[in-house]
């Protein structure tokens, strides 16, 4: 194992002058701020569209395709910002953790864009609907349970409450690992075919698990 995690580090590339540390600061936050926005841009591009002509980007049901857009997006951001530690240690580039909490942002951003357009598009805003939902629909209640779950560490996620809260810090951003295995339950519950996509990001989570339990093995 210990031969296998030193052939998946990529120290000539990223000790290199190859990433200048100047570059890096001045350029990896705004870049990584415009790839992040694509996918939300791609969305207001396709939404304009089926205004001018409908059925044309979204398919026969352009309000399922909204939130769908929005929850893969939602789920492959999580992931993302669970691989951020990890790319650290395999790449030996500990700048990289400087872009986790944007990247964690916009995870929360897409999971509450997806959030509202469950509500104003397959809700229609109906309070009762969305009640009944919550609690007859299990796949929704999984996911706003991980939507909730996913504000305190929103809202913790500046350097003046990391200062604050110390040690609880750590504890509380462990939710991660509950939070993105709830999203995964809960695209496993409204998969009715086609499980390759869910079985690729559960395959992705397991991965980045195991690296965790492997460095912390190393670490001891
Ligand atoms: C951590 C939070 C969440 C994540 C990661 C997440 C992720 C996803 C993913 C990956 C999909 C499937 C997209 C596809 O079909 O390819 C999805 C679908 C869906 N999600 Fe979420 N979701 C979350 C929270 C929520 C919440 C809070 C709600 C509403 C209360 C919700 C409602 C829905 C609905 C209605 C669909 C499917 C629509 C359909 O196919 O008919 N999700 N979500």
């Amino acid at each position: 194992m210990r031969l296998c995690i030193q052939a998946w580090t990529f120290p000539a590339i990223f000790d290199s002058a190859f990433i200048s540390s100047a570059a890096f600061d001045r350029a990896a936050k705004p870049v990584l701020f415009v790839l992040l926005s694509l996918p939300l841009g791609w969305l207001a591009f396709a939404i304009l569209g089926e205004l001018n002509a409908p059925g044309s980007r979204l398919g026969a049901d352009p309000a399922v395709e909204v939130v769908r857009f929005l929850g893969e997006w939602s789920i492959r951001l999580l992931l993302l910002t669970l691989s951020v530690s990890s790319v650290r240690r395999i790449a030996r580039f500990p700048k990289v953790l400087q872009l986790r909490r944007m990247i964690g942002l916009f995870a929360f951003s897409y999971v509450v864009c997806h959030f509202t357009a469950y509500l104003g598009f397959l809700a229609g805003f109906d309070l009762v609907l969305i009640e009944e939902d919550l609690v007859e629909r299990t796949y929704i209640t999984v996911g706003f349970t991980g939507l909730l779950l996913l504000i305190p560490l929103a809202v913790t996620s500046t350097n003046g409450w990391r200062r604050r809260l110390g040690t609880t810090w750590r504890k509380l951003h462990r939710a991660i690992y509950l939070i993105v295995p709830l999203g995964l339950v809960h695209l496993l519950w409204l998969t009715k075919d086609q499980y390759g996509e869910v079985v690729l990001y559960s395959l992705i989570f397991v991965v980045l698990m195991l690296e965790r339990v492997v460095n912390r093995r190393k670490a001891r």
